[in-house]
């Protein structure tokens, strides 16, 4: 039985790590976030990306184990994500604990990336626990930078995509935007920020297939349509006009997001609903969230720490297959994408489940 379990996340931009036991409690967890050195380039640059995992990851996992008071003999196995991500990203993490768990003769595992962030939800630490009694099966929306999608989360390791983006994720939308308005990268955050003082009804955005009776979302028409006003306006009123544009922009989003999520919860006849993502950060999401409570939905949102890109949630599933007695083998390789068997795909369809 593994007990406790060292586990790296480089997808991305992010460089976390962290000490998981077999109950999903998070003994311990550090990111590094390099939003600093990609923020001149208004977006993730990848080779700026690898490199700065390269400098960060050795010494971040000697500081945590070092602040979780354990060492190297303390843990039982590795997990690090190995898809789907940017390659060059991926591979620093990969190798990385492909030399630990080989020298020091313990198992490890590639995870998913898209399966942490849909297990997120049973993390716990000293200051979070999901409610009495979650257990699967729920409704999971995935909302982040790189992805926007709808889940049916079975079971662990039971997992069908329902529902997609056709096109740009929700958080790219977010980002393009802000880019477009000088809000600096990365956007969501500021975008958010601006539409608390702005007048969501004041620009009217396209919802792109929102009364499609489908679980597809695009958000390309939308960012076009952005792109179209801001250029009619004269910069001086674009300046003033910021916190209006911004709440409509967001209000846009959120509306598709939150009516694709309900409309998944009808089909599969539950109540039960998660949210995950960098995007579930978004205030107003968060409000129309508790709208939910209210009807009745039972919706759970982890802490950002668990929601953003993290190490906790590739841990907690990766404990969960090594106990199970799967784990990988030395010449498993990174991929920018999922593959075949992590997730069934069932798209759906008016008159289909
Ligand atoms: O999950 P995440 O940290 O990284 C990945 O992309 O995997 O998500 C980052 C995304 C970015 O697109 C960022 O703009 C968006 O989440 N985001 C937000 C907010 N905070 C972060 N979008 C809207 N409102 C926010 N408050
Ligand atoms: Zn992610």
């Amino acid at each position: 039985m593994i007990k406790k379990i060292i586990s790296v996340e480089t997808s991305c931009d992010d460089t976390s790590v962290a000490i998981v036991d077999n109950e999903g409690f998070v003994i311990e967890q550090m990111t590094a976030s390099q939003d600093l050195e990609h923020t001149p380039y208004g977006g993730i640059v990848p080779e700026i990306a690898s490199r700065n995992h390269s400098i960060a990851l050795l010494p971040l996992i000697e500081s945590l184990l070092k602040k979780a008071g354990l060492t190297l003999k303390d843990i039982d196995g590795f997990a690090v994500t190995n898809r789907p991500g940017l390659i060059g990203s991926l591979i620093v993490g990969l190798m990385t604990i492909k030399a630990m768990a080989e020298s020091l003769k313990k198992p490890f595992i590639g995870v998913n990336h898209l399966e942490g962030h849909l297990l997120a939800p049973f993390l716990k630490d000293n200051s979070y626990a999901p409610p009495m009694g979650f257990d699967y099966p729920y409704i999971a929306l995935a909302v982040s930078g790189g992805h926007s999608s709808l889940y049916w989360v079975k079971g662990f390791s039971d997992y069908t995509i329902i529902g997609t983006t056709k096109d740009d994720a929700a958080g790219e939308a977010f980002d393009k935007f802000a880019k477009m308005i000088d809000l600096g990268y990365p956007g969501g955050v500021q975008v958010d920020r601006l539409a608390q003082m702005g007048n969501p009804q004041k620009y009217s955005f396209p919802r792109s297939l929102i009364l499609d009776k489908n679980l597809m979302m695009s958000f390309s028409g939308l960012k076009s349509a952005a792109h179209r006003l801001i250029q009619t306006l004269d910069p001086q009123i674009l300046e003033k006009e910021k916190s209006d544009l911004c709440a409509s922009f967001q209000e846009a989003i959120v509306d598709v997001l939150i009516h694709k999520l309900t409309y998944a919860a009808e089909i599969y006849q539950t109540k039960k609903i998660v949210i995950t993502g960098g995007v579930s950060a978004n205030s107003r999401l968060r409000t129309k969230t508790e709208e939910l409570k209210a009807k009745g939905y039972s919706v759970v949102i982890p802490p950002l720490r668990y929601c953003t890109d993290n190490a906790a949630m590739i841990g907690y599933t990766g404990i969960l297959y090594l106990n199970k007695g799967i784990n990988s083998e030395i010449n498993i390789g990174p991929s920018s994408q999922s593959t075949e068997n992590d997730f069934k795909i069932s798209l759906y369809q008016e008159g289909e489940t």
